[in-house]
């Protein structure tokens, strides 16, 4: 692993130990459910994404700390969410048993919905950012992970199950599910560093835009090609449920080439950064080649 990633996933993991909440009365049930979910081997892109377009752009990764954990954390309750048995109903995330596994139902649902409401209160938290920035930022985070962005993508994916796979349909489930967050952790590290510049924003939105859709892409491929060991979530979930995926219609010789397509559009992208892209460029055809 890159030493930035190493030293960004320290970073996060114990911000994100500050920001959470910890009841010790009844609610601990709740409590223990977000940190359970929370604190379990996630990959960590998304916030080390915003940290990293933060540096990009001139500004102070501290100062992107909590906005970075705001997406984490919502990332984190889209996942509960997402393996309930009336969504995926998938048993175990992370290597280890779902958060309705370990929890219950009821706790899982409550556990997300309270890291869905804390990511807001997270973003309020920024230090050393203009209140204007962190006004934007709640706006790009809500739309992107409304019915504008991830939960669209959710109801298009649920909605598309019992029908025949069409490209465009796919194009959309997977740049709202996916995309949609990826982007806003992107852009929430450009606002961290203050950035109004068009040109930069637009450069830094097609790098999350097709890394995004390369992510859910390659998640597709695993999805057939790996194994529950190695990707600590089932393998098979999308055929079970009857999932339009990418590799349904193409085939994964034709989605791993399109990922590359993707990958290089995103490298492309970043010559328009202010700062040194490396760790980005790197970090993109990691993602393309990732194994779990
Ligand atoms: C899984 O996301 C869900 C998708 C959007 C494909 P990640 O692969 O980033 O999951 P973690 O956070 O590393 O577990
Ligand atoms: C996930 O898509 C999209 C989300 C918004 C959670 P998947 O359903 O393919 O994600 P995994 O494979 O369960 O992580
Ligand atoms: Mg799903
Ligand atoms: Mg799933
Ligand atoms: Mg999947």
């Amino acid at each position: 692993m890159h030493k930035t990633q190493e030293l960004y996933i320290q970073k996060i993991e114990k911000a994100m130990d500050s920001f959470l909440p910890s009841a010790s009365d009844e609610r601990k049930i709740v409590t223990d459910a977000m940190q359970y979910s929370v604190h379990n081997g996630g990959k960590r892109i998304r916030p080390i994404l915003t940290l990293e377009f933060c540096r990009v752009c001139g500004g102070d990764i501290e100062n992107a700390l909590p906005f970075a954990c705001a997406v984490e954390m919502i990332h984190t309750y889209s996942l509960i969410h997402d393996d309930l048995p009336c969504m995926d109903d998938d048993d175990l995330r992370r290597g280890k048993p779902s958060c309705h596994k370990a929890f219950g139902e009821a706790y899982a649902l409550l556990a997300g919905d309270a890291l869905l409401t804390y990511a807001f209160e997270t973003l309020t938290k920024a230090e050393n950012v203009s209140e204007e920035a962190i006004v934007r930022a709640v706006r790009t985070l809500s739309n992107l992970a409304g019915t504008e962005g991830m939960i669209g993508g959710q109801v298009i994916d649920l909605i598309s199950e019992e029908n025949t796979p069409d490209l465009d349909t796919l194009n959309r489930i997977d740049a709202y599910k996916t995309g949609a967050l990826i982007k806003s952790a992107v852009l929430l590290g450009c606002i961290a560093a203050e950035v109004t510049d068009e040109a930069v924003l637009n450069a830094a939105s097609v790098y999350a835009e097709s890394i995004g859709l390369a992510f859910q892409i390659v998640d597709d491929i695993l999805d057939v090609t790996s194994s529950t060991e190695e990707l600590g979530k089932p393998v098979g979930s999308d055929d079970k449920n009857d999932k339009m995926t990418f590799v349904k219609l193409l085939g994964i010789e034709k989605c791993k080439a399109w990922v590359n397509d993707l990958t290089n559009r995103a490298v492309e992208a970043l010559d328009v950064l202010p700062g040194d892209s490396t760790f980005l460029k790197d970090l993109a055809y990691a993602l393309a080649e990732r194994k779990n």
